[in-house]
């Protein structure tokens, strides 16, 4: 479920983070794999501070393998350390501890010389909505914990998860908002499912996504939805998959939007294939695309 934000529950979740963050001594960074950079909160830089950070990529089953490689290396050569994580299937767990440990090992060797008892390394998960932050949580600790959808607003008490002997997970994750402002961002993020269908246009983020399909995934559109050639521009991309899966109106006129569900649909599950919708110097530009691209007729 996402949450419709405002400056109020803004200051108020960064407040509940900075809260949080005085109780841990690691922070687990969760961005959705398929689109790490729309995924990030602007200001999450400035809510950790210099707090020790892991990234994850999570969901990377939906996401193009190579391309979250690619990402991996792009975040080690700007010395964060990322992983990709399948929270659902537990893949790149314990990878994920192992690093969360190392974040702040020499911080827990300095505190041992000192002679203050050794304690666990204490994390918690920040990040937007539907991220699988719950879902993420659930796994680490092996049971459920964490309720799956967000509610900002419920306070309750926190609980310490031990995840091992070492590590110590906060049940309850930092909820951080999406940026909207910049049109692409919204778009991938709306197209991965991370907002409300209700507040979106369908269509619009078909379109998009039907453009960035043809650009970079051609062959696992072609060979989906059984189609030899991929047409010129996005419309009637959208209106050959419309035919081919029969979403018809009386009188044999396409059904736009029942179309832009089966294809947002089809790539949200992973039924396209594994794609991410954003790679470190993509060469595509929806600008190149988009202005040519007449409203679909309603
Ligand atoms: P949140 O706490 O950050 O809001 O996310 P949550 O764990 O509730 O997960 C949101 C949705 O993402 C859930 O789907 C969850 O199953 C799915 N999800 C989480 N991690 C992964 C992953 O690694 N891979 C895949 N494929 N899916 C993942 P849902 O319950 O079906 O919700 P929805 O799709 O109806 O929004």
């Amino acid at each position: 479920m996402s949450i419709q934000w405002f400056p109020g529950h803004m200051a108020k979740a960064r407040r509940q983070i900075q809260e949080k963050l005085k109780l841990v001594d690691v922070v687990i960074e969760l961005l959705d794999a398929r689109l790490p950079m729309s995924s990030r909160n602007p200001v999450i830089d400035e809510v950790v501070q210099d707090k020790p950070r892991v990234i994850v990529l999570n969901k990377s089953d939906l996401a193009d393998p190579g391309i979250t490689r690619a990402w991996v290396d792009r975040f080690q050569s700007e010395d964060r350390q990322a992983v990709p994580v399948d929270a659902l299937n537990g893949k790149g767990i314990s990878q994920l501890a192992r690093l969360t440990q190392e974040a702040v090992q020499d911080k827990m060797d300095r505190r041992k010389k000192k002679g203050i008892a050794g304690r666990a390394v204490r994390t918690m998960i920040l990040g937007i909505p539907n991220v699988g932050k719950s879902s993420l949580i659930n796994r680490m600790a092996g049971r459920k914990v964490a309720r799956t959808g967000d509610r900002p607003a419920v306070t309750r008490h926190q609980q310490w998860v031990k995840i091992g002997k070492q590590l110590e997970l906060l049940d309850t994750p930092g909820i951080l908002w999406p940026k909207f402002e910049d049109k692409m961002v919204g778009l991938r993020l709306a197209a991965s499912g991370a907002i409300k269908d209700e507040i979106i246009d369908l269509e619009e983020v078909a379109l998009y996504l039907a453009a960035y399909l043809k650009f970079h995934y051609a062959d696992a559109v072609k060979q989906r939805f059984k189609i030899d050639e991929i047409p010129d521009s996005p419309v009637e991309l959208l209106e050959l998959i419309g035919t081919k899966r029969g979403c018809l109106r009386s009188g044999g006129v396409i059904d736009y939007e029942k179309t832009a569900e089966i294809l947002l649909r089809e790539f949200r599950s992973g039924k396209i294939g594994a794609i991410s919708l954003e790679r470190p110097d993509d060469p595509f530009h929806y600008e190149d695309f988009a202005p040519e691209t007449p409203e679909p007729p309603r």
